[in-house]
């Protein structure tokens, strides 16, 4: 029986200073791994959070770096093996969300969300599944997608991206299972974090009708999506390839009048 353990895994997570990357990085911390935590623009708070993990310091490192750019996806990779020497876990969990709605949305909008949300994450699983190929010992790679990517919302980039990443780890999976490199996604449904804090913070409409439909009607917290993280990273999941999970409270089984 493989163990739920991810102690001494080096294990990437994009867009770690926040939301379910935070949680989740805290937790594969706490379990022993060893974390590159990986956040874009907000400086501010990346060093409030190194701050707040600073017992942790020997097993993690903060890094600055724009997914979206192939210099950093590299620097990415290539940081992580000076500092730790090699790479078992990527987890793709970087997001931004669209503003606007299908008519308003503009090609910028829709160019920088399929950008953040999906060319980045399959650019950087392709450089460090070279790195995973190369060092002979498989691997796992994480991909977030999100309920949109299952069922229409109403920002059309958002939820092309999304439903694009789950195909895309198929893909991925299809071709790295030979190479023992897992790649699965997962799919949150609403979590209250940073992104949608507007909306949970003022209970938006569309917020209460989210909830009203989800079976355990209530939002998530963002340390609710940690132990999907933790099993994927770890060896527990190791006949789990090119599959989704739902981490949606029910959202997805909703049948109306429920
Ligand atoms: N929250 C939800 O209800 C929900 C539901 C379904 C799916 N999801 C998905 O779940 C994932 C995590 O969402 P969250 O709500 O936890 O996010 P969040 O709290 O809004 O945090 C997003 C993180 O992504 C980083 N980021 C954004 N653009 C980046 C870039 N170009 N390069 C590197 N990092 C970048 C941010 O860094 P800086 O702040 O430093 O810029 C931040 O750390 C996302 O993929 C999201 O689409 C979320």
């Amino acid at each position: 029986m493989n163990a739920y353990t991810v102690e001494d895994k080096v294990v990437i997570v994009t867009g770690a200073t926040k939301g379910m990357g935070l949680a989740s990085s805290k937790q594969l911390l706490s379990m022993g791994a060893k974390v590159v935590m990986v956040y874009c623009s907000d400086t501010e708070n990346a060093e409030r959070v190194k701050e707040e993990l600073k017992e942790s310091h020997a097993h993690l490192h903060l890094l600055k770096a724009d997914i979206t750019q192939p210099q950093d996806r590299k620097r990415i990779v290539k940081e992580t093996l000076e500092k730790f020497s090699t790479i078992d876990v990527l987890v793709n969990n970087a997001g931004v969300s669209s503003k606007a709605g299908f008519l308003k949305e503009s090609e910028e909008e829709y160019d920088r969300v399929l950008d953040v949300n999906l060319k980045a994450p399959i650019f950087l699983a392709k450089i460090v599944a070279e790195q995973m190929i190369k060092q002979q010992k498989g691997g796992s790679i994480i991909n977030f997608s999100s309920i949109c990517g299952h069922r229409g919302s109403l920002g059309i980039s958002y939820d092309a991206a999304k439903a694009g990443i789950i195909r895309a780890t198929q893909s991925m999976a299809n071709k790295l299972g030979k190479h023992g490199i897992r790649v699965n996604s997962i799919s949150p449904g609403i979590h209250k974090t940073e992104m949608n804090r507007y909306h949970w913070e003022n209970e938006t409409d569309i917020f209460q009708n989210m909830v009203s439909v989800t079976a355990l009607k209530r939002a998530a917290q963002a340390d609710e999506m940690a132990g999907t993280v933790v099993y994927l990273a770890s060896d527990q999941s190791s006949y789990t390839t090119g599959t989704d999970i739902l981490v949606d409270g029910g959202y997805m089984c909703h049948f109306p009048g429920r």
